[in-house]
């Protein structure tokens, strides 16, 4: 195992502080990913983007900062997330200019392939109160900006005064209270309900306020409409068989019983967004991953249609473990998505499969109310896949990251129709706003079979459940001298897992 715990097959921030993924592009025969960056200390402070790119979503080249808070229109928190474009050839970076008292939105621009980007000198472009009273200035931001026919549309994270009223804000009803010093809040009181903006545009600079996306509506709960919070981080786009999907990170979604567990949720909404109104009409609403972490996603879409979604895998409002050795953040192993049906399927990117080596197969083992180990089946760098049959147990699932004193559980509660992933006693602790909770459940209603693959990644874990219809995902820091086990495991009865397959990720 890396003793500082770094990732070696994802993307982590080489030093400093890294949140969202910003700026997802497929430009110059590269995906390019930038993200949020603090360059002095493992720990948020005045945002930076820093970028690499990458020709196969494994090996990422390290690219220059691209963006620096050196303006004064950037002080307090600097150039806050975003997202990019290309035009005529150049890329275009769209970020928000975050201070305490208003959010407004920036540009610029490469001409070198990303490597460095000068500041529009009309910044900032965009402002709360260049649109409509229904717009909070101070939170307004994370522009995702899109071209379609010809018109330019850009989606932020806003607070929505109802009839341009300042309302009190519900409390914080989440089941857990926010006690990480980030964000920094404001000494007064934040106002309106969470929602999401609409502009467009005739080209990148001048914008005119369409309309809110979210509005009441059947089978959609005044908690999406009245959070206490904003939808931060918002992506959309449209599948090949013209499904739309939404995809944004609201903040204190309330838990639902097991859903939106953490304190800070991602969510993807499929529906229809009207260009005239703004009004995006919801079909289906649902977790992006049940795991612990996850936010901030945003995708890309590659020359051969696949679109590729990479979120921050860690959460606010708790301890980073591997902030001692000078470093915070890592990000999701790129994902493939479509639709079917109701869900979004989830894939790790296909490219990840170059670089399996040492396979080990079992066709079959059965364990009845004990747990077995399978020859050649251990390791922190590799991936899982088997299909898990109950049975007659209750509970049946593995243990990964067996240090001899830590384990981490994944399982199947047949019974509540649940997978849980239960890192209570992986290693280091958490605190924070995770302190006394280390379960997530992932409800996938009662299976005859379900098929599990995981990713392990030094301290990573990346769960796709019955073909990428969920995922988990969640990070654990065990012992890091040892050499971590997998056990199979049941409870209660026997249970049978089949086509058993590991390979290690060299890369
Ligand atoms: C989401 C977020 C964004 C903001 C950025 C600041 O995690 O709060 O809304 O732009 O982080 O780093």
């Amino acid at each position: 195992m890396n003793k500082n715990y770094r990732p070696r097959y994802h993307v982590s921030v080489p030093y400093g502080w890294g949140n969202d993924s910003n700026g997802t592009i497929y430009y110059n025969n590269k995906a390019h990913l930038f993200y949020q960056h603090y360059p002095h200390a493992p720990e948020w402070g005045p945002m930076h983007w820093l970028h690499v790119a990458t020709t196969d979503f494994i090996h990422w080249e390290q690219r220059p900062v691209a963006l620096y808070p050196d303006q004064p229109y950037e002080v307090n928190n600097g150039c806050c997330s975003g997202s990019a474009i290309e035009e005529d050839g150049r890329l275009w970076l769209m970020y928000t200019a975050a201070q305490h008292m208003m959010q407004r939105q920036c540009l610029a621009v490469s001409d070198d392939d990303g490597n460095h980007f000068k500041k529009y000198e009309g910044n900032p472009i965009l402002t709360a109160e260049m649109l409509s009273p229904e717009i909070y200035e101070e939170d307004f931001r994370d522009p995702r900006v899109f071209k379609k026919d010809g018109t330019y549309y850009l989606l932020a994270g806003i607070r929505y005064l109802e009839n341009g009223e300042r309302k009190e804000p519900s409390p914080v009803v989440n089941q857990r209270e926010n006690t990480y010093p980030y964000p920094p809040e404001p000494s007064h009181v934040k106002e309106g309900w969470g929602n999401l903006a609409l502009l467009k545009g005739t080209d990148l600079f001048h914008w005119e306020y369409v309309g809110h996306l979210l509005y009441p509506q059947p089978e959609f709960s005044e908690d999406f409409y009245r959070l206490n919070g904003v939808y931060e981080c918002p992506d959309y786009f449209v599948t090949d068989t013209g499904e739309e999907v939404l995809i944004s990170s609201p903040q204190n979604l309330p838990q639902s019983g097991d859903h939106y567990q953490n304190v800070h949720s991602t969510l993807y909404m499929l529906g229809r967004l009207n260009f005239e109104t703004g009004q995006f009409k919801v079909r289906v609403i649902g977790e992006i991953d049940n795991g612990f972490d996850i936010y901030a996603p945003q995708t890309l879409r590659m020359p051969d249609g696949r679109i590729i979604m990479i979120a921050w895998k860690e959460m606010w409002d708790r301890n980073f473990p591997t902030a001692k050795y000078g470093w915070a953040g890592t990000y999701t192993l790129p994902r493939e998505l479509s639709t079917e049906g109701d869900f979004l399927i989830q894939r790790p990117v296909r490219e990840i499969e170059q670089f399996y080596t040492n396979p080990v197969k079992a066709d079959q083992i059965e364990v009845g109310d004990s747990e077995a180990a399978v020859s050649g089946i251990a390791g922190d760098v590799i991936s899982l896949s088997f299909e898990l049959d109950p049975a007659t147990s209750s509970k049946a699932g593995v243990k990964l990251f067996c240090d001899g004193t830590h384990e981490t559980l994944i399982w199947y509660d047949r019974d509540a129709g649940k997978i849980v992933f239960d890192r209570s006693n992986s290693g280091i602790k958490f605190t924070g706003s995770e302190e006394n909770v280390h379960v997530r459940a992932c409800p996938i209603g009662q299976c005859e079979k379900v098929r599990m693959e995981i990713f392990l990644d030094v301290s990573s874990i990346e769960l796709f459940i019955n073909g990428g219809r969920y995922a988990m995902t969640g990070n654990v820091y065990p012992d890091p001298d040892k050499e971590m086990g997998i056990r199979f495991f049941a409870e209660g009865g026997r249970a049978v897992f089949r086509d058993i397959v590991k390979f290690d990720i060299d890369v």
